[in-house]
């Protein structure tokens, strides 16, 4: 596809000998649309050239030179030179690489040969899955799949929290009380159950924690009864957790956990230890990081115990060798900020190449609030996220059950519809807020949703079949595009590559999101605007592709966020 502001770039570079590439970064979207579609300020070239900005605009305007009647206009205003692509231009360039492309089109090869590593969803071995993890694993699902689009190799780790002292405190609790709950049956709830029971007795009882502590060093220390209720509860927790990511239709390429790394901790300790850099702390080892400003990482608890610091630590390494990783990306909540700044500072005294430690990001998230109030996930009064999808899901089955009810394959289109409007929900906005969770808010078909993305995509789908037919490129007229509100449509689709790249850039599905409905809308209006199925053939033709390729683009930009479309609704 022609990228037009490149062009200006290399156009505007010949004649000003400034490196392309800066010239590309000068170039601006303007809001305005009146005042064209790109705009190159020449007030920067003012000082170079020692001459008034207006005045290099105009002289700049009369020697530059387009190709083919791709400029409908140049315009000077102030100190900025407006360009406005010829509308055919435009049409014919987007519609022709999306022929060509169909479902690659806004991929990009930018990542070949480079490796990232993405951490997410990484629940809790024998802790619910809750609406917390929903976050990681759907904002870390939307970034795999956004960078593998760009070329990206994606190492998928679902880092497990199988490891720990909790497992102290299960084991402690179990061995007193796992006859009288039925855990088989119920895994994670009734193991929770036994979690909150020893919790109230350690605090009121200071040597149960003395033997919860002891259970996590001897399931360190690969302890027969200590590995086996390990082993069984992490079994069980995994199959509950697979429940729903089947329902979110989430795989990974790892499920190498916190468990992992038990035997892989050593070397961090040895390296820390050979630089001296481990201290002592009322029993402990610490790093020190106070010129850092940061407050000490803990590699060893006093009673010989690893922790969580140490296994990142170790992960990093182990990462590093196996996967060469160019980026690795941490999904977690912003409650974590501290955390990986700790093991990213730590990371650098582990003689690993800068390539990296530089490359190492933590991406966090905000909290999710439910519009009742905030969210509780301690003393056991917790929602979990399987249910939370299944009320998605029935909820979206009422709704065709009363607006739709010849509908076929309900079921599957409530699953599709459902999910979609939970995990676009949770992608709608900049991550770093804090996310209300509201059903009115999510499932309004109306609203800036997920259901309302599919609806529209479904609409795309019954014009096509109620023409019959799809046409091909080479029957398009192109200047049958040219009225405002087709021109928007299309101008949004010529963005899609760059908003992806955007997107993965800033870790920030909402750009992609966001995207989705500027387009939906820009589609309806277009829709309202014009008769598709008409009399004159070769206008229909050329709505008719127009509605193919906004359909394709829609579908195409769901699917980076992990979000499936219906076929009718
Ligand atoms: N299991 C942790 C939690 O639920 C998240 C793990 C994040 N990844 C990591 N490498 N520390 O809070």
């Amino acid at each position: 596809m022609i990228d037009f502001k490149q062009t200006i770039a290399t156009q505007i570079s010949k004649q000003t000998d400034i490196p392309e590439n800066e010239v590309y970064e000068w170039i601006e979207v303007p809001t305005d649309e009146k005042l064209g579609d790109f705009a190159f300020p020449c007030f920067r070239l003012a000082k170079i050239m020692k001459k008034a900005p207006q005045m290099i605009a105009e002289e700049l305007k009369q020697k530059l030179t387009f190709e083919n009647g791709m400029m409908k206009q140049i315009n000077v205003v102030g100190g900025y030179l407006n360009f406005y692509i010829a509308d055919e231009m435009y049409v014919k360039n987007v519609l022709t690489e999306i022929a060509e492309s169909q479902e690659n089109y806004g991929s990009s090869t930018i990542g070949k040969g480079k490796n990232i590593v993405i951490d997410y969803s990484s629940p809790n071995i024998a802790k619910p899955f809750h609406i917390g993890h929903l976050r990681s694993t759907v904002i870390g699902n939307a970034l795999y799949k956004t960078h593998q689009f760009l070329g990206y190799h994606c190492i998928g780790i679902n880092y497990l929290g199988d490891w720990g002292t909790q497992f102290g405190k299960l084991i402690e609790g179990y061995k007193r009380w796992g006859e009288e709950y039925n855990i088989e049956e119920n895994p994670i709830d009734e193991i929770t159950k036994i979690y909150v029971r020893i919790n109230e007795l350690a605090k009121e009882d200071e040597t149960v924690l003395e033997a919860c502590r002891d259970n996590f060093k001897k399931l360190e220390e690969g302890d027969e009864f200590c590995t086996k209720v390990w082993k069984h509860f992490r079994e069980l927790s995994l199959k509950e957790f697979q429940r729903v990511y089947d329902l979110l239709n989430v795989q990974f390429d790892s499920w190498n956990g916190e468990a992992f790394y038990s035997d892989k901790m050593g070397e961090v300790v040895d390296i820390l230890e050979k630089q001296n850099l481990l201290v002592e702390s009322e029993g402990a080892k610490i790093v020190d990081l106070t010129e850092k400003n940061l407050t000490p990482c803990m590699i060893k608890k006093s009673n010989g115990s690893t922790t969580y610091e140490t296994r990142d630590l170790a992960a990093i390494l182990y990462r590093a060798r196996t996967y060469d990783f160019d980026k690795a990306l941490y999904l977690t909540s912003y409650e974590q900020i501290l955390h990986f700044r700790q093991i990213f500072e730590v990371a650098k005294y582990l003689e690993l190449d800068e390539k990296y430690t530089n490359g190492l990001v933590h991406v966090p998230f905000g909290m999710v609030q439910l519009k009742t109030g905030k969210m509780s996930t301690r003393e056991g009064n917790i929602i979990k996220l399987e249910e939370l999808l299944n009320e998605a899901i029935s909820r979206v089955k009422a709704v065709i059950a009363e607006k739709n009810p010849e509908l076929e394959n309900q079921d599957e289109i409530a699953k599709k519809v459902g999910i979609g409007a939970v995990i676009f929900n949770d992608l709608y906005n900049s991550r770093i807020k804090d996310e209300v969770f509201d059903w009115d808010i999510m499932l309004n078909f109306n609203g800036e949703t997920g259901p309302y993305m599919q609806y529209i995509y479904v609409r795309t789908k019954s014009l096509l079949e109620k023409a019959g037919y799809i046409p091909t490129i080479q029957e398009v007229d192109f200047t049958k595009l040219q009225d405002e509100t087709s021109l928007k449509v299309i101008k949004l689709l010529y963005q899609f590559e760059n908003i992806i790249q955007q997107s993965a850039e800033k870790y920030e599905p909402y750009i992609i999101a966001r995207y989705l409905i500027d387009v939906a809308q820009a589609f309806s209006s277009f829709y309202n605007e014009n008769k598709i199925i008409c009399e004159e053939h070769s206008t229909q033709d050329a709505r008719l592709y127009l509605t193919y390729a906004t359909g394709l683009v829609l579908k195409t930009g769901a699917g980076l966020l992990g979000i499936e479309m219906p076929d009718k609704m």
